[in-house]
């Protein structure tokens, strides 16, 4: 767990990884995002916009996975579980939305309101536009999973490298240490 928190708390490396998203026919999307641990709901979460594909998706069907390789901690994470929709209905999530608004860079803050206001992140914005207020389309999707697919990567010897699946019963997880090939039934 220590690996996995420190793989989404690094500020120095961040983690962009990424999320696959299933549309309507059931056809596969994958993207990039900029993955962070929420420490208030041990839960690992993104912001994005409203209005883009990943978040209609997930509005439809509630099915991801979420892969990042750290390469710090040569490590791919792969992740699966239930998934949170934050869109600030309630004070608790805007209080969390409020949090991670904070933590855009204010270029990023600026595409949203851009966004909103006019239709495209690279409008100008006015004096009026205050980016320490959140945007209004930004939410979040917080993943919170329940199996994760763990490979430790051994850069001088491929086949010393370890793969633990760890899986959620309940409050216990269970660790595996299954072969760099395995599969799923
Ligand atoms: C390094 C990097 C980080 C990104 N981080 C985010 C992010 O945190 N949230 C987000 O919505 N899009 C992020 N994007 C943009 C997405 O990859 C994607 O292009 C965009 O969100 C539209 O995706 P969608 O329409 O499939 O939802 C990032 C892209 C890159 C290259």
């Amino acid at each position: 767990m220590d690996r996995i928190i420190t793989a989404f708390t690094d500020e120095v490396h961040p983690a962009y990884g990424q999320i696959a998203t299933v549309d309507a026919d059931g056809h596969p999307h994958v993207r990039t995002v900029h993955w962070r641990y929420v420490t208030s709901r041990n839960a690992i979460g993104c912001v994005c916009y409203s209005d883009s594909e990943k978040w209609r998706h997930l509005q439809l069907r509630q099915v991801y996975e979420g892969c990042y390789f750290d390469q710090t901690q040569q490590m791919q994470f792969r992740w699966e579980g239930k998934v949170e929709l934050i869109d600030g209905r309630s004070a608790e999530d805007q209080a969390l939305l409020s949090a991670l608004w904070e933590q855009l860079r204010p270029e990023v803050r600026a595409s949203y309101w851009a966004q909103h206001l006019h239709g495209a992140p690279t409008q100008p914005l006015g004096a009026a536009v205050n980016l320490n207020e959140r945007c209004p389309m930004c939410v979040a999707i917080l993943t919170i999973p329940d199996r994760w697919d763990i490979y430790d990567i051994n850069p001088t010897n491929f086949r010393q490298g370890n793969r633990t699946i760890c899986t959620r019963a309940g409050t216990q997880w269970c660790a595996e240490i299954v072969s760099l090939f395995f599969r799923r039934g």
